[in-house]
């Protein structure tokens, strides 16, 4: 049983990936869907033509890894599609705030992430693909939200280095980097109405990252930029001073 493993599946992007998979990947029949909201994922579900099983897990809780992988144990899917999407991003400096803020993109976007990506690769065989959302915070240190933008380095960093580690495999890993997107998360973050840069940075549309990412996931391209303006940033980042392009990322 060809499986599609997304975390985040009940919002924004997550739901997106959902929405495109039928078309783009035909030969998955079940889906797989990871978030902390039953409701939310049942009606995810109803979204799609095909057999969904929902896992209403915390990705930042150490007894949700334990519960997916005796899912994996009793199952024995084959994860042919792996979407570490769940993710959390909170506006604020370091020291300011509530430190369980801090603590919870720690914990969803790198240990999450990482541990998810642990318990699935072993399920996972020749031509399996790993998306793993990043963003374009990953390219330089975003100071007010400096958490965020190093979380999203490491998963930047971390699928590069599983790419490399699972090549021998016939598995690819995929980093994702959009731009900002209108979804729960600027909300949630405490973005909306409190930067300016984010007022000003042009918005990525999820439907087009969704499909995007899928594409570059089947090429096997190890980063994904969407939008010309963004693939630009990426480079700039690259080429340009770290200082100048902090001063300037600052959101
Ligand atoms: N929106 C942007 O501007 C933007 C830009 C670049 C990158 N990204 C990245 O894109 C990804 C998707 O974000 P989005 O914009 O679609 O945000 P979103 O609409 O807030 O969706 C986040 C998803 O993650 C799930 N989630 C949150 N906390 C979780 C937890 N503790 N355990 C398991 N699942 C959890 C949420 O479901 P529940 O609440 O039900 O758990 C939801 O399905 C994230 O990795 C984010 O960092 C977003």
């Amino acid at each position: 049983m060809k499986v599609a493993l997304i975390t985040g599946a009940s919002a924004g992007l997550g739901k997106e990936f959902l929405k495109a998979l039928p078309e783009a990947c035909p030969d998955i029949e079940e889906y797989w869907l990871v978030s902390r909201n039953r409701e939310k994922l049942l009606a995810a579900a109803r979204l799609v033509q095909k057999q969904c099983r929902i896992f209403p897990l915390d990705l930042t809780k150490d007894e949700s890894y334990g519960k997916l992988s005796r899912y994996f144990a009793e199952f024995q899917p084959e994860i042919a599609l792996l979407i570490n999407n769940s993710g959390c991003g909170f506006l604020g400096n370091v020291g300011e705030g509530e430190l369980e803020k801090q603590i919870q993109m720690v914990d969803l976007n790198l240990k999450g992430l990482t541990a998810v990506t642990h318990l699935a690769i072993p399920y996972m065989g020749e031509g399996s693909r790993i998306i793993n959302i990043s963003s374009i915070a990953s390219f330089c240190p975003n100071a007010r939200m400096t958490v965020y933008s190093a979380s999203k380095s490491y998963v930047t960093a971390f699928t590069l280095g599983i790419g490399e580690e699972l090549k021998a495999r016939g598995i690819t890993a995929t980093a994702v980097c959009p731009g900002p997107m209108d979804t729960d998360f600027i909300v949630a973050g405490g973005i909306k109405g409190h930067s300016k840069t984010f007022e000003l940075l042009p918005y990525c549309d999820p439907v087009k990252v969704a499909k995007g990412a899928l594409a570059a996931a089947k090429r096997g391209q190890s980063v994904y930029t969407p939008t010309l303006f963004y693939k630009f940033y990426r480079l700039a980042a690259k080429l340009a001073p770290a200082k100048l392009m902090m001063k300037a990322s600052k959101t």
